[in-house]
């Protein structure tokens, strides 16, 4: 039984099945990766897991509760923290008080505007951030604007955001795309790290396969909506299945 157990889920848009049947085990303390050609529906599957969409059919359990129904903050409180493809940091905010939103929010559990912290809360928050900030290497850029950030940078703040919450499964959907090599290879070390320190488990979409043979402990494959296969890396490397997945070629 995995820490997070997706079962038969089903989700249309109008005419498209975007996802069918999709079933998905994720043991805990492991990273999973689950990988296809565009619009396979793996961004799909992420909103179903924390809130952002509702599937129509199936089950998603985290850690033996079902997570439907709920509130995207709720299911953060449960544990689940995420990265979405589009990053979602405040541009116009500096790298610290981009930090400061989930310190915030874990604190008082949720966001209450007619409940603003305390002064000396409001310094607890701060520290908070400021700790994540060296921990993500990220102190020395505290007060620079986040969207002048490189793209490498960003992400690692917005993983930096996520790891306040103390999160046990974080899921991460492309966390590299558009990076250049270096930047990929400095979050790859990133989450190497990050789970070498931490009681997590990480479920990762990517399309770049040498993230996820380097980081991978089982993969899935989907394709239009399904799963295909689901092995570890290296009986994943060559299957005629993902053949099948990205070239549209039968095994
Ligand atoms: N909100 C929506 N309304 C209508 N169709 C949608 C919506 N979101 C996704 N789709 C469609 O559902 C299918 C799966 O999309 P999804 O974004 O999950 O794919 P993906 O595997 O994440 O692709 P990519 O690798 O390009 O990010 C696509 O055909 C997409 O156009
Ligand atoms: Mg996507």
């Amino acid at each position: 039984m995995g820490i997070l157990e997706v079962k038969n889920v089903g989700k249309r848009f109008g005419g498209l099945q975007a996802l069918s049947d999709v079933n998905l085990s994720v043991a805990e303390n492991t990273v999973h990766a689950i990988i296809g050609p565009n619009g396979a529906g793996k961004s799909t599957l992420l909103n179903c897991l924390v809130g952002k969409l509702i599937p129509d059919s199936g089950s998603v359990m985290f850690d033996g509760q079902s997570v439907l129904g709920r509130a995207p903050y709720e299911i953060n409180q449960m544990g689940i923290s995420r990265v979405f493809q589009t990053p979602e940091i405040f541009g116009d905010l500096t790298v610290l008080e981009n930090m400061m939103i989930p310190c915030f929010a874990k604190r008082d559990g949720a966001f209450e505007l007619n409940a603003l912290p305390s002064v000396s809360s409001q310094k607890d928050v701060m520290d908070r951030a400021m700790h994540m900030l060296e921990e993500m290497r990220m102190a020395d850029k505290r007060n620079m604007h986040a969207a002048a950030m490189s793209r490498g940078d960003k992400r690692r703040l917005e993983i930096g955001m996520c790891l306040s919450q103390e999160p046990r499964l974080l899921l991460l959907d492309e966390p590299t795309a558009g990076m250049a090599r270096a930047d990929t290879n400095n979050t790859i070390d990133l989450l190497k790290q990050i789970k070498q320190e931490r009681d997590i488990t990480i479920a990762i979409i990517e399309h770049d396969m040498h993230v996820v043979f380097s980081l991978a402990e089982r993969i899935t494959v989907l394709a239009q909506g399904t799963p295909l296969v689901e092995d570890t890396p290296e009986n994943i490397k060559g299957h005629p299945k993902v053949r099948e997945a990205y070239l549209g070629e039968s095994a």
